[in-house]
């Protein structure tokens, strides 16, 4: 009776009512239906753990593994959930500490969630003394966000890079790893609408 009774009720809160002629107390079905999403919560994260651990495992054995599975779970989720860093400690027969540092010494990996675009700014000499920090100014501007931050229609993340190897046109931007050589503040708005509109 109570589980048909839950199932009525996600179906059509009003029903409760009906539940309750049944016997069940409002409490005992909110009850019910606690448990029953905890249990959708634990069904959905084993899988998401099981995905991680099928990443990670493809690079075990291989000279500089761990970086290459981080790069795939990024490749995958767009950062490192901890949960996956944990993973890849386990597989690769680390600390979790040891594997948090890896994750976080690297600036091309991220530990937080970040948005759909993530653009880079270089901020090697020869792009900063060509106007880099006119180009944050106005990524900045035009999102709302600071450098390290993410748009809140969860688009856009700033961050920093090194060189990228494109000095020939400062300074340089990249937008998941695609190069922009030459912008100026000007362009942003152009190029951040031209992304929207993919
Ligand atoms: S210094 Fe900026 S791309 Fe090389």
């Amino acid at each position: 009776m109570g589980g048909d009774c839950l199932h009525i009720v996600l179906q059509n809160p009003k029903s409760m009512v009906a539940c309750t002629c049944f016997g069940l107390r409002m409490g005992d079905i909110l009850r019910l239906m606690v448990l029953n999403l905890k249990s959708i919560y634990n069904i959905q994260r084993g899988g998401v753990l099981v995905e991680y651990k099928k990443l990670v495992d493809d690079y075990t054995s291989m000279p500089g593994g761990l970086i290459e599975a981080f790069h795939a779970i990024q490749n995958e989720h767009g950062y490192l959930p901890e949960a996956a860093i944990n993973e890849a400690a386990e597989a690769f027969k680390i600390s979790a500490a040891e594997a948090y540092g890896v994750a976080t010494f690297y600036s091309m990996f991220s530990v937080k969630p970040r948005g759909k675009y993530v653009i880079r700014i270089c901020r090697s000499a020869p792009c900063h003394v060509e106007g880099a920090q006119e180009v944050i100014a106005a990524l900045e501007q035009e999102l709302g966000i600071c450098m390290g931050g993410t748009s809140n229609d969860g688009l856009f993340s700033l961050e920093f890079t090194e060189c990228v190897g494109q000095c020939q046109e400062r300074p340089v931007i990249t937008i998941n790893g695609e190069p922009y050589a030459g912008v100026t503040p000007g362009d942003v708005p152009g190029i951040l609408n031209e992304i929207r509109n993919k």
